[in-house]
């Protein structure tokens, strides 16, 4: 009986096998979470965030655990894109793996390098993150103002024919507006939640947990937060979305595609369950059986709201 449903998303002209990805950061280039899984059963893998350099992240301690989720200050760690692209990207094609560039940079000339090089490679889609929270100068700077996310979208576009993501960042003001500058610059996609910035203090040291003072918020905390958001995006753009934000379980899969998305991306939960995105996909399954739905595309925007 589950054979029969459709579980096959697309978004533009990106094709994903099922609706569930992996979130740049917490899934490495995928090789790491072979022994625990076929990673090409998955959605996709959008991997750790690149530069154009490689960089050695921000100062221990980064990581911090918090009620209900986890803040990290890792600062954008990675060998950079040239090495992705001759050591990790042929790797993950051969095994049949959808996967997807996330891009960081201080410039927009940097943004549009890093377009350049990952265009003549197989690489399924880029995702440009201009919403990090922590890295001093780039990220989120170009995220929170609607000119500027405009203004990098317009120029990344025309160094990519591949599909193009503009991940957003929660610290704004008015979402709506940041993802409309990102839909008229030229996006096909818009993902969205990054994390949201906050801090933890110990108080014998009376010094903040993370060495960077403030990190972002991930996990299970952010899931409202994220929801909200990306039902709200949903209303004013006319491109597909990627939920993420705090995905713990099916069900919380489920609640994304409602409020509007098209696909979703796990992130935190890796660090609990390597395994938890292919569990996540066999009770997706079985609600769509349970539910009679054929097709998992049939949820999409699918909440009746008041
Ligand atoms: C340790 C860690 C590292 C991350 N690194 C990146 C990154 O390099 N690029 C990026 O766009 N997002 C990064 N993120 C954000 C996640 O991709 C995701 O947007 C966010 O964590 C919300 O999803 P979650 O609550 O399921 O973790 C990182 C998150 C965590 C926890």
């Amino acid at each position: 009986m589950t054979k029969s449903i459709n579980m096959e998303v697309n978004i533009g002209e990106l094709k994903l096998k099922n609706p569930i990805m992996t979130a740049s950061g917490t899934y490495g280039f995928g090789r790491e979470f072979e022994e625990f899984m076929d990673i090409s059963k998955l959605g996709g893998i959008m991997v750790k965030g690149l530069t154009l350099k490689p960089r050695k992240g921000n100062k221990a301690p980064r990581i911090a655990e918090t009620p209900g989720g986890m803040l990290n200050s890792v600062g954008l760690e990675n060998p950079g894109v040239e090495y992705f692209v001759k050591e990790e990207l042929p790797y993950l094609k051969k095994k049949g793996v959808t996967v997807i560039a996330n891009i960081s940079g201080n410039t927009i000339e940097e943004y549009c390098k890093m377009a350049e090089i990952i265009n003549d490679t197989d690489c399924d889609a880029v995702e440009m993150n201009i919403s990090c929270p922590n890295v001093k100068e780039g990220g989120v700077a170009f995220g929170t103002d609607s000119d500027v996310v405009y203004k990098i979208t317009k120029e990344v576009r025309k160094k990519l024919d591949k599909p193009f993501i503009v991940k957003l960042s929660p610290n704004v003001t008015n979402i709506k507006e940041i993802a409309v500058s990102a839909e008229k610059g030229g996006a096909d996609c818009i993902s969205l939640i990054n994390t949201l910035l906050g801090m933890a203090i110990d108080i014998n040291t009376r010094r903040p947990i993370l060495r960077n003072n403030v990190g972002g918020l991930s996990g299970p905390a952010i899931k409202p937060v994220a929801l909200r958001m990306v039902w709200q995006v949903s209303q004013v753009v006319n491109i597909p979305i990627i939920g993420m934000g705090g995905i713990m379980t099916a069900e919380d899969i489920i609640e994304f595609l409602l409020a509007g998305a098209s696909a979703v991306s796990v992130g935190t939960a890796n660090f609990v369950d390597p395994t938890i995105t292919m569990k996540m996909l066999d009770k997706l399954r079985e609600y769509l059986a349970k539910n009679n739905i054929s097709d998992v595309n049939k949820l999409v925007g699918k909440i009746k709201t008041y």
